[in-house]
């Protein structure tokens, strides 16, 4: 059901970071429902809206709570994921900034849901701004007791602390925010043992995206058959989508998951700039695919649509180019994002970033053979899938998809480099 009215995360309500205005707008009431219903029925109830994970990987919600032990004897953690790394995404922010309660609400229902004492939000360095704002609501929550001891009336008791990460891409993977926010270094865990099984100082813990956890009050509110109607039935709901490039109005626009992407880029980013023709986006953040401009047409924003398009949805941040943008040149500040964000730790990844940029700022800079072509991909195709984390995949798509759907520009650079040396 497309329903472009439907706003839950960003309703523009003036004051809703303040609590007494979230209350008023029923803020709290799907707490206080979730805490009157068993922490398994809360997560049945999350596992049939179909609710998926708006980090990057689409992992269904309610499947990976109920990975957590029912009974441990560890403490059991949450990390609310803020770090917010990837570029071209921007949403997580504007939760924050407009509606930190709705965040903290939904962290609330999960941490009860999963028998969490202390959740954890970790926030990227350079959300100082962020930082303060979210501080401030939770520190209303606590006054109002909805977190701390027994809160809302209840024998349930929950602590949130807010932890800043120290600029960092690595951080925002899961594993590399748990070593983080014990001190260590931000390096990928191998898995398994997964985070329910072992995370946080090797306790059973859970990490999930801050749109993600947002989207658990209306779940609770409203019934997991009201989610399952909004927008497209096996990835439902709202999505935040971050437009970014070239387009007359970019901003985080908030609709359902069935909208289509030329509406996302004409009608509500304001279509491209000074009228120029469409060249090129990228979907979902800077590691997915990228399209070519007139292979978008019928492509809806979910997770099925564009992984038959070809990429993938992501976090949601469209990254779109007009008609003079230079593809490899994009691809060059692409790499030399993932080059620089590598940790270094798998060898794949920490050798083949910096090949990759190396190869591809040579075809820029005049000195490019079509054999470099082949050997590119060959770099992608050997980073992709053999390394610890997906920073590795994140490095490889978008040169594998810019040589696939773009290799007439690459070429071109080689061929007029060519011509100019002879
Ligand atoms: C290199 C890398 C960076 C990541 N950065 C983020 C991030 O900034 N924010 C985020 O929510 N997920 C990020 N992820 C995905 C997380 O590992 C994890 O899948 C996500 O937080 C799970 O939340 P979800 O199930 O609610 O989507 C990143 C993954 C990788 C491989």
């Amino acid at each position: 059901m497309t329903d472009t009215e439907i706003k839950y995360l960003l309703p523009g309500i003036p004051g809703l970071h303040k609590i007494d205005v979230y209350e008023k707008e029923g803020g709290y009431r799907a707490l206080k429902k979730a805490l009157g219903m068993k922490p398994d029925d809360v997560i049945e109830e999350v596992k049939k809206s179909n609710l998926r994970g708006r980090g990057g990987a689409c992992f269904p919600t309610g499947l990976k709570w109920s990975f957590m032990p029912k009974s441990s004897d560890k403490p059991k953690y949450l990390c609310v994921n803020a770090d917010e790394g990837e570029p071209g995404t921007f949403k997580d922010r504007e939760v924050i900034e407009q509606n930190p309660h709705m965040l903290i609400e939904g962290t609330l229902i999960a941490s009860y849901a999963m028998g969490v004492k202390t959740a954890y939000v970790y926030i990227r360095g350079e959300y100082v701004k962020w930082m303060k704002i979210l501080e401030n609501a939770i520190s209303e929550a606590y006054e109002k007791g909805y977190i701390g001891k027994k809160i809302a009336g209840s024998n349930y008791s929950v602590d949130i602390y807010v932890h800043r990460g120290a600029g960092a891409y690595i951080c925002g993977e899961e594993s590399s925010l748990m070593n983080s926010l014990e001190g260590e270094r931000g390096y990928p865990r191998v898995k398994p043992p997964f985070p329910a099984q072992y995370g946080l100082w090797g306790c059973p813990t859970t990490i999930n995206n801050v749109e993600t956890l947002a989207n658990v009050p209306v779940i609770i509110k409203n019934g997991a058959d009201w989610y399952l109607n909004i927008g497209n039935e096996k990835h439902p709901g709202t999505l935040l989508y971050g437009v970014s490039g070239h387009v007359n109005n970019p901003g985080v626009f908030e609709l359902p998951t069935d909208v289509l992407l030329t509406d996302l880029i004409y009608k509500f980013a304001g279509g491209i700039r000074n009228n120029k023709k469409l060249k090129a986006v990228i979907p979902g953040g800077s590691s997915t695919p990228i399209l070519r401009g007139e292979s978008i047409e019928g492509v809806q924003m979910n997770a099925d649509s564009l992984k038959d398009a070809g990429s993938s949805i992501g976090t949601g941040g469209v990254i779109v180019m007009d008609e003079d943008t230079d593809i490899p040149h994009i691809l060059e500040r692409i790499a030399r994002f993932y080059h620089h964000e590598s940790c270094g730790q798998c060898t794949p990844c920490r050798e083949g970033t910096g090949w990759m940029e190396n190869i591809i700022k040579r075809i820029n800079r005049g000195g490019g053979t079509m054999k470099d072509l082949d050997v590119l991909m060959d770099v992608a195709n050997n980073i992709e899938g053999n390394t610890i984390c997906a920073l590795g995949d994140a490095a490889a798509w978008p040169v594998q998809s810019a040589l696939k759907n773009f290799r007439d520009e690459f070429e071109e650079k080689i061929k007029n480099a060519e011509t100019v040396a002879a």
